[in-house]
This record gives C-alpha cells, sequence and structure tokens, in this order.
C-alpha cells in the first residue's frame, strides 16, 4: 500500500521538489526555541526541504511542520532528526561506558528510553547508534561507541537498533515511542590516522571487512532506518563519494533498504579532499556513489537540477533516493498525521519519569569499572565510622558528568558524586570533610595544602578526577591522555599523607593510567555517567551494587602504545610475555607491549573461577554446525556478584593471519556468594568465518584454541577443537 502512495506522490512532484526531500538543514536557535535560518527559509518556503534536524520542543516542531504542511505546493510533512545519543532528557552513561556493563537488556532499554522521550516531543530521527570501532583513545569520539571488538560490537549495535525502533527487524517503525535508527559513520571512521578526527583511514579490504564493517551489518540486520557516511576517506577514496560502499557493498551485498545520509558537509567536503572540482562535481559523486541525502550542505538542492540537464547524474537515483525518503515518512506514519508525535501532555508524562530515572542509576553503576582495589579498600560500609575526605575537582562537579553528546539534558540537573555520597550516608555512621585540591587544569598550591590538611584529619581520601567533558566528542582528540599534570600533582600530595585513597575517573575515553596505578589504592573508571552519575556511583561505593563493568576497550601503559586491542596478529616474531626482552622480537625497548588493563578486565567486590570447560565434541563441520561449550562458574568470595565469562577462539592457521584471540560469546551472570553455576555457549561454524585470502566469507577447516575467561588476558581455562 505504501508503494503505491508513494509512487503517486512521486507522479505529483517536479524534479527539485524531489531533491528537496533530499535536503537536510539546521535549525537555529533563539531564546524561544528553533527558528529558520536565512539559508534555508527559500528552501522550506518552497516546500524543498525533507529535514530539519536540531528543532526541539513540539511547540518548535509543531511550527516547522505547519509551515510545510499548510504552505508548500504539495504539503510533505518534515522528518525531524537529533542526536540522541545517550539519552534525549534522561542522560544515560556515554555509550563507551554503558558497553561496559555487557548487559544487552539494559542498553536496549536506555535506547528504548531515549526514543520514549525524544519521539514525545516530536523526534523522528535519531544519528545514532555510533558503531565505529575504536582502537585509539586519542580519537575523542571512543566516548560515543562501543569500543574495540567487533563481535561485542555488532550485539550492542543490534540491542541499540532495537531499543530506538522497537525491535531487531524494522517491523515498528511507526510505533508512537519509537524514533529512527542511524548507523554512523559509515565506515571505519574510528581508523582515522593517528587518532586525529576527520583524518585519512588506510586499511586492507581484509582488516576492513573482518573488523570495521561487521558493526555496520550488524546494524543493517537489525533493520536500522538510515545509514549516515563518514568524514574520512578510506584508502584515498572520500567515503561520501565511494560507490563501492554506499551501493555494491551497502545495498547490493547486504541488501539495506533504508536511505543513506551524509554527514554534516561532508558532500561540501569532497572539494578540499580533493576528489571533487566543486560542489557541483561534489553532489555529482555523492548522488552517484549513493547517498539519498545531504545534511546541511545544500549541495543537491543548488546544484542536482542542472546536474541532470547535464547527463551526469541519473534522474532514476534522483527518484529512488526520493523514494526510499518518501517512504519512511510513509512508514511513520506522518502523511496521516504530521502532529501525530506531537503532544505536550505525552511529552510531559514520558520525561524524566521514576522508572527512566532509576534506569539510568542502574546504568551508573553497571558501566563503572573497577580496575584496581587493594586491601578491599572499596566499598565504605555505612556502618564503618569512618571520616572520608571528599576532593578533587570532580567531586562537587554537575557541568562536566553527561559528557559530550547529552542531548537536550540539563547539566545542571546532573547529580554530583558529592550528593550523591552525602545522600546514600545519610544517617550513617561516615563522615565526610571536603576540600577541592584543584581544578581540571590548574595548580593553586593553598588549595593543595587545603587538600592536604583535609586529608590529614580523615581515615579514607575519595578524590574524584578526570577530563573536562569537551576533551572528548568531535574534533576533541588528546595526544597526552594522562589525567592533567595539575590533577596528578594533587594525588602526589595526597598520597604523601599515606592515607588509603580511592580515585574516581571521569573521562570520556581510556586514560593512561599507569601513575595511578602504581600510587592510587583504589581506581573506579566512572567515566561520564549522565543525569544519575552521584546516584550511581554511591551505590558502587557503599557496596549496595557490586561493580560488574569490564573494559571494552584497552587501557594503554602510555601513548605510545596507541593502537592497542587485545584481538592482534601474532606476528612472525611474537613477544614471549615472560620475557619480552628477548632481542629482536615485535616489543618495545622501554616498555611492556601488554595493556594497563586489558579488554574484557574489571574487578568485582567477589572473586570468581572459571573450571571444567568441556565441549560436547572435538570437532565441526565447516557451515550449518555447532559445538556447545560449557564451563563451570563459581563466586569464591563473600558477597553476591556478577561474572562476565567471556568465550575467546584462536583460529591457528588460515589462508590469511588470524587474531590470537576472538571473542565470540559472552553471559553476564549473577552468583551469590559461594554459588557455583554451570553456563553453556552454543558456539557455531558461522561463529568462525571470515574474509581469507579470496575476500570470500568462511569457516576455513583446521585446529583452533577456546577459552573462557574473565578478561582478554586470561588464558586459564584453554581447550581445543578442530573444523573438518
Ligand atoms: O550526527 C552528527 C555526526 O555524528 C557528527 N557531525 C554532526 C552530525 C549531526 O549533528
Amino acid at each position: 500500500v505504501i508503494e503505491a502512495r508513494v509512487d503517486s506522490l512521486l507522479q505529483l512532484m517536479t524534479l527539485e521538489e524531489k531533491i528537496g526531500q533530499m535536503t537536510q538543514f539546521s535549525a537555529n536557535w533563539s531564546i524561544t526555541g528553533p527558528v529558520m535560518s536565512d539559508d534555508f527559509k527559500p528552501y522550506l518556503e518552497k516546500g524543498l526541504i525533507g529535514s530539519i534536524f536540531n528543532a526541539t520542543s513540539v511547540e518548535g516542531i509543531r511550527s516547522f511542520q505547519k509551515y510545510a504542511v499548510d504552505s508548500t505546493r504539495l504539503g510533505i510533512p518534515i522528518l525531524f532528526g537529533q542526536d540522541v545519543i545517550h539519552g534525549y532528557k534522561t542522560i544515560f552513561p556515554m555509550p563507551l561506558a554503558e558497553a561496559c556493563s555487557w548487559d544487552l537488556e539494559l542498553i536496549r532499554r536506555s535506547a528504548e528510553i531515549a526514543a520514549i522521550e525524544a519521539s514525545s516531543d516530536g523526534i523522528n530521527w535519531t544519528f545514532a547508534p555510533m558503531v565505529d570501532i575504536s582502537r585509539d583513545a586519542r580519537w575523542g569520539r571512543v566516548m560515543e561507541g562501543a569500543g574495540e571488538d567487533p563481535y561485542l560490537g555488532s550485539k550492542i549495535a543490534k540491542a541499540r537498533v532495537a531499543g530506538f525502533q522497537g525491535s531487531d527487524d524494522g517491523s515498528r517503525i511507526g510505533d508512537l515511542n519509537t524514533i529512527l535508527a542511524t548507523a554512523k559513520h559509515m565506515a571505519a571512521y574510528g581508523a582515522a590516522e593517528a587518532g586525529r578526527d576527520y583524518n585519512t583511514a588506510e586499511l586492507s579490504e581484509h582488516t576492513l571487512r573482518n573488523v570495521y564493517l561487521p558493526t555496520y551489518q550488524a546494524a543493517v540486520k537489525a533493520g536500522v532506518a538510515t545509514i549516515m557516511t563518514s568524514f574520512n576517506e578510506i584508502n584515498g577514496v572520500p567515503a561520501t563519494a565511494d560507490r563501492w560502499l554506499l551501493t555494491d557493498l551497502l545495498r547490493d551485498e547486504w541488501g539495506f533498504r533504508g536511505f543513506v545520509v551524509t554527514d554534516y558537509t561532508s558532500i561540501n567536503e569532497l572539494v578540499p579532499h580533493g576528489v571533487a572540482n566543486d560542489e557541483k562535481h561534489a553532489a555529482e559523486l555523492a548522488l552517484n556513489a549513493g547517498v539519498d541525502m545531504d545534511m546541511t550542505g545544500a549541495t543537491f538542492i543548488k546544484y542536482l537540477s542542472q546536474s541532470v540537464e547535464d547527463g551526469n547524474v541519473r534522474i532514476e537515483d534522483i527518484d529512488n533516493a526520493a523514494r526510499r525518503i518518501i517512504e519512511m515518512k510513509f512508514l511513520l506514519g506522518l502523511f496521516d498525521d504530521p502532529y501525530r508525535y506531537l503532544n505536550e501532555e505525552r511529552a510531559k508524562q514520558n520525561t524524566m519519569t521514576p522508572e527512566f530515572m532509576a534506569t539510568a542509576r542502574r546504568a551508573v553503576a553497571s558501566s563503572v569499572v573497577l580496575l584496581k582495589n587493594d586491601n578491599d579498600l572499596l566499598p565504605i560500609l555505612k556502618e564503618s565510622g569512618k571520616t572520608i575526605a571528599l576532593i578533587g575537582p570532580m567531586i562537587k562537579d554537575s557541568i562536566n558528568l553527561n559528557g559530550e553528546w547529552a542531548g537536550l539534558g540539563d547539566r545542571n540537573q546532573s547529580l554530583s558524586i558529592f550528593n550523591g555520597l552525602n545522600e546514600k550516608y545519610k544517617n550513617s555512621s561516615v563522615n565526610f570533610i571536603y576540600s577541592e585540591g584543584s581544578s581540571i587544569t590548574e595548580t593553586t598550591p593553598s588549595k593543595i595544602d587545603e587538600a592536604v590538611a583535609t586529608a590529614n584529619k580523615a581515615d579514607i581520601i575519595i578524590a574524584a578526577v578526570g577530563e573536562s567533558f569537551h576533551w572528548s566528542g568531535e574534533a576533541a582528540v588528546r595526544t597526552d591522555i594522562r589525567l592533567p599534570e595539575p590533577q596528578r600533582e594533587l594525588l602526589r600530595a595526597l598520597k604523601e599523607t599515606g592515607r588509603p585513597i580511592v580515585i574516581i575517573i571521569l573521562s570520556g575515553r581510556p586514560l593512561d593510567l599507569s601513575f595511578e596505578n602504581e600510587n592510587m589504592d583504589a581506581i573506579l573508571q566512572a567515566w561520564f555517567p549522565g543525569t544519575q552519575a552521584g546516584h550511581g556511583i554511591a551505590d558502587v561505593i557503599a557496596g549496595d551494587y557490586n561493580p560488574s563493568g569490564r573494559l571494552v576497550m584497552s587501557f594503554p601503559r602510555n601513548v605510545g602504545q596507541i593502537p592497542i586491542y587485545y584481538n592482534q596478529k601474532n606476528t612472525g616474531r611474537p613477544v614471549d610475555l615472560s620475557d619480552e626482552k628477548v632481542d629482536y622480537r615485535s616489543s618495545y625497548i622501554d616498555s611492556s607491549i601488554t595493556p594497563l588493563y586489558p579488554f574484557g578486565y574489571g574487578l568485582s567486590y567477589t572473586t570468581f573461577e572459571i573450571g571444567d570447560v568441556k565441549l560436547n565434541k572435538s570437532s565441526m563441520q565447516a557451515t550449518n554446525d555447532s559445538i556447545e561449550v560449557t564451563a563451570m562458574i563459581r563466586n569464591t568470595g563473600n558477597r553476591n556478584g556478577e561474572l562476565v565469562a567471556q568465550l575467546y577462539i584462536r583460529d591457528l592457521v588460515g589462508s590469511t593471519t588470524r587474531p590470537i584471540k576472538e571473542l565470540k560469546g559472552f553471559k553476564k551472570v549473577a552468583l551469590n556468594a559461594g554459588e557455583t553455576k554451570e553456563i553453556s555457549f552454543i558456539l557455531t561454524s558461522e561463529d568462525l568465518a571470515f574474509y581469507g585470502i579470496d575476500m570470500k566469507k568462511r569457516t576455513e577447516p583446521g585446529k583452533f584454541k577456546l577459552w573462557v575467561s574473565q578478561n582478554s588476558m586470561d588464558i586459564s581455562n584453554e581447550a581445543e577443537f578442530s573444523v573438518e
């Protein structure tokens, strides 16, 4: 039915009106709400805009929609987009943090909540999830993704798409509480050289297909409505002009049926990239590559009609692009009722509800990763009677807590760690004293002295330290990923007091924590946790929540190790980790090759053991077969807790070299103190497939190793099997 309606509408449209549908602009803001900017007003008046983003609030969106529907020739409704990345008004932990929960249900629910809040405000479409594999902590956008691993990244991509769109097959698009999702940024944006944003990505098709592309494909399989092209070039071709990527692969090979939007002005940027003579040429390259919508660059609307006349683009391609966009508007029900998402009452009821806040609080607690906990310094029990010095630039801070890309989250409403702890321990025997110590970037000797004096009166120090939220996100790249020197100076001075120190780290990326690992007693990596920061962190510190987060990016020992990731290749001269000093090996002369904290790592207030790994058979066929792997897991400590059991494999010999480990399954399991459970994984022959020497995806026969582990460097539970 929709197809017929789209066809009849297309027949009424002029070429220019079709190109108008392929044009997106960003609204400007005034104190009264979103406003039309002068550059796009004339287009809106002629019905030549398909989508607007950054127009928020029911009232603001209604005014644009009313204009489009009532005052343009065909009255085609507008599609409203927005960067709803980790929450809309209830802000969840930044996506990299949330990924550390390894909790797909929770991740899906947080996207669902974001969709409920955003759709209630009239938003139809988010530019999320960001699914770029990230192996370089210098890059500021690592905060938005799910880390370094294609397997975990694909599961999380699917969960996030399902959360936004209401299902993992695209079948619920148009349900009132859902929004369209975008898998971005295709492709390999995370592979930018030296971690510099927008920079060149140079990588083989082999690495592209085996490492960088699976997450986008997982989103496509989950029915993602749109794909955003990336700013970078890949092997000499900017993604926005890459026909192989956007048409041969995305549409013909993967069967993607939604529409492709560019990143912000990335068509115009084909000129400085040096593949287009001018913007008209750039628009032609983008359309011919497979782009359907131009984000803010206005190149399609300015030039494509002429390009048709010049014979440089095909009218069928314009028809197809317009058709895909209009079809999405039909699916959303906008043609039946352009105002169906706009209802002030619904917006009020669906914003920051107690359930949303409770889920966000749980998300904070389960995203925190306990990196170190000497002498079981944490948790600090309410009945412990301790005096605790709360110190550091982030302890009372609320402005940074949401991190970047935090939607419409009110930064002043995010609960500080200071307030969260005070609330948690009120009416307890724990007593807090406070001193700031330093700002994020500046040392004041008198402040350090005051902090030391405060610390000297305490039994335990809790110092909250970290990055400003502006230091991660787009175009926020660091070459030194340590804590700023003034904060390290503060920590050095606190160390001198001899008091045990817990540090809470707020950051948008993995930092080089070598100094802190050496000198601090306990380290909690709390990322940027969002609205419920103070409560979620206090839950962990008091032991009301036993930390269960596990890293999804390796933490380097120093910036020189970057890029660092667990699923690296062996090389012809691998290092023997028991003696890294042996000459002429693939090692460093001034550092270990191992990360400070590996992928999959994280401590708990209890301890776990994994054992008795068994396979139900020792070999499987290369297609349509599987092996069941079972293991016994045990909570060996005296607190209840959650273990993330991780299944890794190694394909020992391939037609091309294979990673030394690859994650192929995981289970997050709650175990009471002393409890033992059996877990099982089904490893299919398809799980083992990869693009080999002939660039065909298949499972190659041969021998494999397998581990059920607590992190990617844990090799204690090994087994073997083969593929016939
Ligand atoms: O969605 C974003 C993208 O990730 C980076 N450039 C701007 C877009 C729209 O805000």
